[in-house]
């Protein structure tokens, strides 16, 4: 399978081709990157016999004909890259978070009409998965939970993707039972934290965090705590990112969330 990564300079990018790099079955044949393109991925990334080409942009990268275009750069250019990707004939996985409803729309339609499939994942890490998975199970035993995520202090936006996500996905199953509404509230409405659909999310931003996420689940004298915790490298996102590109080829139109080809029932 020939695989073509947007970002693969990146942080998670990076990873994700020493990863494809070690794959039997796949063949990273092109790479994009505006800082670091003419050089090659091997010279980038300190790996010897690696010498695969690294270009400017997406549609250069494109002309090595890829099975699966990979984005992971950045949400200013992911909906360009990939309706790019589209045209040349290619399924695409999306790790880039930002992209909205709309552009969504856009690129279904692009991939139907083209019989191909385009899988975007918020979190490629295959225990974050689970933790949602295990979270969905909960919610409908247990009526009544809050989720909070928690940070580093430098992190920008609030909630993470993750917490965002989690919650979205809670509240589609109805929203909590709660016996304080949040509007009646005495005090700081603001310390319940944000509601999303009714589930309320809490973002903790301190020094000595790395990202973490908790979702927990309340009744009358118990309670259950799903929480997960990654580390610092990319490297949770690799295995996540190998198994989308492995099955992207299986679907057709905008797919969203790695658990659509994880077979969790
Ligand atoms: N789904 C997941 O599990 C997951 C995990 C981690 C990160 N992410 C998301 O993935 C994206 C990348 O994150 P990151 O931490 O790897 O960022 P990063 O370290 O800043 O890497 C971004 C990569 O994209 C390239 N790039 C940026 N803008 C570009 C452009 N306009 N044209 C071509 N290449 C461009 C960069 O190279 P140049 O600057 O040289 O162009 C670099 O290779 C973000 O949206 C992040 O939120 C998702």
């Amino acid at each position: 399978m020939r695989v073509v990564v947007a970002g693969a300079t990146g942080w998670a990018g990076s990873a994700l081709s020493l990863g494809i790099a070690e794959a039997p079955d796949l063949d990273l044949v092109g790479a994009v990157s505006r800082s670091r393109s003419g050089e090659l991925m091997g010279d980038v990334l300190g790996v010897a016999e690696f010498p695969v080409p690294i270009s400017g942009t997406a549609s250069e990268a494109l002309a090595s004909t890829p099975d699966v275009f990979v984005e992971y750069t950045h949400p200013g250019v992911a909906r360009q890259n990939i309706l790019a990707a589209l045209d040349a004939g290619a399924h695409v996985v999306v790790g880039t978070s930002g992209l909205t409803n709309d552009d969504f729309a856009v690129i279904d339609e692009s991939a139907g009409v083209r019989g191909l499939g385009v899988l975007a994942c918020g979190n490629f890490s295959i225990t974050a998965v689970l933790m949602m998975k295990f979270s969905e199970l909960a919610a409908q035993w247990v009526r009544s939970w809050e989720v909070i995520d928690y940070a580093s202090a430098g992190k920008v936006d609030s909630p993470s993707g993750t917490a965002r996500e989690l919650a979205e996905r809670l509240t589609s199953l109805g929203p909590p039972e709660m016996v304080v509404p949040v509007g009646d509230t005495k005090g700081a409405k603001e310390a319940r934290g944000a509601d999303f659909g009714g589930t309320q999310v809490h973002s903790i931003r301190l020094p000595s965090y790395v990202i973490s996420v908790e979702s927990i689940f309340g009744q009358e004298d118990e309670r259950l705590t799903i929480r997960h915790d990654a580390g610092t490298s990319a490297q949770p996102y690799v295995a996540g990112g190998l198994l989308a590109i492995r099955e992207v080829g299986k679907l057709i139109g905008v797919h969203r969330g790695l658990d659509t080809v994880m077979d969790l029932g």
